[in-house]
């Protein structure tokens, strides 16, 4: 077993460094950082290889737990594999990621579901939980068979359509209702598809001008409304993917004020990028939802430090050259985001001093983990709890280049920009998975 010395970090970004011994996975000794050789008292020095980190004062938060990833394997292997997705992960700070199920074939069977897990264990460098699908073949005609996903060695807590929304209130319901029952989460894509009939880009002033179709913000704030009511009387827990507007930033506070188990989630894209995007006619821009005002991206950057939304997911949306460097309608919807989403968290909420680091660990880790049931994830950076850990370097900037990213897929927004928060390194249960910008893979090591 290789043992890990973190030297001089601070964690949570507060407070006098300290120094952590790490043995077998699971943090065994913190002590104000240079008051012992910690490394000489991990054991037995001849079985035992210490790799000793030296943080420098760097932020020390619990890994990053991303709700919202696509990953793409099995099926679209030429974009991104569950390998080089979980290489992004773990360069971009994640222990946990979960691998949405819009894949082909689709992850709405155990055979799926298990062969996804079974590729993220093998990869190793992030632990790679599949989402099953609410409906069979995301068609949302009828439930999949979300029992066996969820006691399948996968053990599905996470059922989602992403991609499409369960649009179908009744199949919304039963869904709900089951998952109550299986102790899981519904995780909705709130997107009432008789409103977003051909549309491009968020409905305003700028797509009309711009000659774009338009995608109204009551699309999404109509479902995510009905959808707390249905998880209100089921008593069941909702989770909402990807708020993109101020209006359903109002229905959340509203819903959860009523005692509504309702929970959710916001993008780095999100909470930066707005609809001025579109004059650049570039479809690297182009999601779903899309990019929507700076008045709706403000709001969600104060709603998420206030706690009306929960968490950052990234939404990885990997996709292949030919799939976006096109006409914008042809294009698919969707960015990069593994290895971006700290440093957007870091320009966008805590430059700002909207969030500080506790409050960063609280959305990237914590609150993912417990809306997720992740028992080991998110966890307090404490002597006895595994050590699934992140080091932040917040004052360094590097510049993004898609084609320097670890995924297949180069369609990042953030081409050329200089951002500020490196991941230093990052710890999957004691093992260091990713240091310096390179994947560190000493699974052989120590199986
Ligand atoms: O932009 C998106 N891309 N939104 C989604 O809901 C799906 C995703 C994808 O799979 O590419
Ligand atoms: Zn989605």
């Amino acid at each position: 077993m290789n043992d890990v010395v973190i030297r001089g970090a601070r964690p949570y970004g507060e407070g006098e460094p300290v120094d952590l011994v790490i043995a077998d996975g699971v943090i065994v000794r913190i002590d104000p950082a240079g008051s012992a050789a910690p490394e000489r008292e991990t054991g037995n020095a001849d079985s035992t290889e210490t790799t000793v980190i030296d943080a420098g004062g760097q932020v020390l938060l619990p890994g990053f737990v991303d709700l919202h990833t696509h990953l793409r394997e099995p099926g679209r292997e030429d974009t991104e594999t569950i390998a080089t997705g979980s290489a992004a992960a773990a360069l971009g700070g994640f222990t946990a990621v979960f691998a949405m199920a819009n894949t082909d074939p689709v992850a709405d069977n155990a055979v799926v579901v298990e062969h996804v897990w079974r590729l993220g264990q093998a990869a190793g460098l992030v632990d790679v939980h599949p989402v099953g699908a609410v409906t069979v073949g995301l068609a949302g005609k009828r439930l999949a068979e979300l029992g066996t996903m969820a006691t399948s060695v996968a053990g599905v807590r996470v059922f989602s359509d992403d991609g499409h929304c369960v649009a179908d209130p009744l199949i919304m319901r039963r869904a709900l209702e089951y998952s109550t029952a299986l102790d899981v989460v519904v995780a909705q894509h709130a997107e009432e598809p008789r409103l977003t009939v051909g549309a491009q880009a968020h409905e305003g002033e700028r797509a009309a001008r711009l000659g774009y179709p338009g995608w109204p913000a009551s699309a999404e704030e109509s479902i995510v409304a009905r959808d707390c009511l249905l998880a209100l009387h089921a008593e069941a827990r909702l989770h909402i993917c990807h708020v993109s507007t101020t209006g359903t930033a109002d229905v959340l506070g509203w819903a959860k004020a009523r005692g509504t188990r309702v929970s959710a989630e916001v993008t780095p894209h999100h909470l930066l990028l707005t609809d001025e995007r579109l004059a650049t006619y570039d479809p690297v821009n182009k999601v779903n939802p899309p990019l929507r005002t700076g008045s709706d991206a403000e709001r969600l950057r104060a709603a998420l430090a206030e706690g009306i939304i929960d968490c950052v997911a990234t939404d990885h949306a990997p996709h292949a050259v030919q799939d976006k460097d096109c006409e914008w309608a042809a294009a698919k919807p969707g960015m990069l985001g593994l290895q971006t989403a700290l440093s957007i968290v870091t320009e966008t909420m805590v430059r700002p001093g909207l969030l500080d680091w506790r409050g960063v660990a609280r959305v990237m880790s914590e609150r993912p983990a417990e809306i997720a049931g992740l028992p080991d994830q998110g966890r307090p950076i404490a002597v006895g709890e595994p050590a699934n850990l992140t080091l932040v370097d917040p004052d360094t900037e590097w510049t993004v280049h898609g084609a320097e990213l670890a995924s297949i897929a180069e369609n990042t927004p953030y081409e050329g920009m200089r951002l500020p928060g490196v991941v230093s390194a990052t710890l999957l249960r004691g093992r260091i998975t990713s240091r310096e910008g390179k994947i560190v893979n000493m699974l052989d090591g120590t199986s």
